[in-house]
């Protein structure tokens, strides 16, 4: 596949980004490739996808599977145990999981994060987010990433910038915004 320029350059970007582009314009796509060159490069560590509901995560996680099994095969771990539905294993020792909210992120506690991923961010209730903050601000420091998209424009990037805040408090954060990805990427049709 030839990825699109906006698709080029949140491949090319770092730390945190904010991807807010129209339907069906190729978010997940570009996510799925980033997930799984995240995963493979860098060993021992954990790649959160999150949804507003487990079809969403689901669907994310299949085109991560299809990328992985195309490019990465050899780079999985063989067995059914390290590959679930919700749940991917890499040799390095680096796992994605991929995982529905809920309305306030109770199934998600209890996770030590290096990248995460929000998947229609906009849907993405604000008591999730709180329930995440921990989970990513012990990684910060060490290099974790925050990546958010969604094809609706406000309320995502009012749920993005909460979520940087709410870690800001602990640790220093470089603050992307401005010259954040989004802001390059086509306006959306409809959300
Ligand atoms: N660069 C590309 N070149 C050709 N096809 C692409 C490209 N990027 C994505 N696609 C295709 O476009 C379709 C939509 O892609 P994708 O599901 O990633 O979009 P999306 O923005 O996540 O959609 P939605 O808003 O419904 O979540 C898929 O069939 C995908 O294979
Ligand atoms: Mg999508």
């Amino acid at each position: 596949m030839i990825y699109d320029q906006w698709q080029q350059d949140v491949l090319a970007a770092e730390g945190n980004l904010a991807i807010r582009s129209g339907r069906q314009t190729g978010k997940s796509t570009v996510i799925s490739k980033l997930a799984s060159d995240y995963a493979k490069n860098n060993p021992k560590k954990l790649v959160m996808v999150i949804a507003s509901t487990e079809r969403q995560a689901y669907l994310l996680f299949e085109k991560i599977l299809d990328y992985m099994f195309i490019n990465y095969k050899e780079y999985l771990k063989k067995g059914k145990q390290y590959q679930t539905k919700t749940k991917l294993e890499l040799k390095n020792g680096t796992k994605i999981y991929c995982l529905p909210t809920g309305l306030d992120g109770r199934g998600i506690r209890g996770f030590t994060v290096d990248l995460l991923i929000a998947d229609e961010a906009a849907f993405i209730p604000r008591a999730v987010y709180n329930a995440l903050t921990p989970s990513i601000a012990t990684r910060i420091k060490t290099g974790a990433r925050i990546t958010s998209l969604t094809a609706s424009q406000i309320k995502h990037l009012l749920h993005f910038i909460y979520l940087l805040r709410s870690v800001q408090g602990k640790i220093k954060i470089f603050w992307r915004l401005k010259k954040n990805v989004c802001l390059k990427c086509p306006t959306p049709k409809s959300t």
